[in-house]
């Protein structure tokens, strides 16, 4: 029987989580569509690195990512506030497939945070009544 050790929260760890994760993404009957018209072949590479750096400034304070996450959102095609716990739903999946229970609640934690206010800052707009759910 080969054990397979969980991953360590450094940047090998959350390189893991993120390839992983987004694999998970681009075969999903849901979310893979929306990815796959927002980002070519060529630039996934780009992409998962830009990922990388996020992730690693969330979970390491690693200060290595830079960006503007809703003004990106803003503009991906199809993007709807129903795919958000789907989103999560395989994130969380992910972590909790490779790391031990305490760091994959942690990657949970920060990720429903962060998609909360992201799904607010992309889907509210002023005069119109915040949903409730
Ligand atoms: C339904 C949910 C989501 C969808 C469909 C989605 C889709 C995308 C797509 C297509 C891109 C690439 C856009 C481009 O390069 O043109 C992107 C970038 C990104 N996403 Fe998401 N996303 C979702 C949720 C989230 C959540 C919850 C987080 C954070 C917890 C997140 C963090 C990011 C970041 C940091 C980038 C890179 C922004 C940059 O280029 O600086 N996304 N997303």
């Amino acid at each position: 029987m080969s054990e397979t050790l969980p991953c360590a929260l450094d940047e090998a760890g959350i390189a893991r989580q993120v390839h992983e994760f987004y694999a998970r993404v681009r075969s999903d009957t849901l979310l893979g569509p929306v990815f796959e018209a927002a980002i070519a072949p060529a630039d996934w590479p780009e992409h998962l690195r830009t990922m990388c750096r996020f992730w690693s400034s969330v979970m390491l304070c690693s200060g290595s990512y830079s960006g503007n996450p809703v003004a990106v959102h803003r503009s991906v095609a199809g993007i709807a506030p129903e795919l958000f716990p789907r989103w999560l739903g395989l994130f969380s999946a992910t972590a909790s497939d490779l790391f031990a229970p305490d760091i994959a609640a942690a990657f949970t934690d920060k990720a429903t945070r962060i998609a909360g206010s992201l799904r607010m800052a992309v889907f509210f707009r002023p005069g119109q009544r915040p949903e409730i759910a």
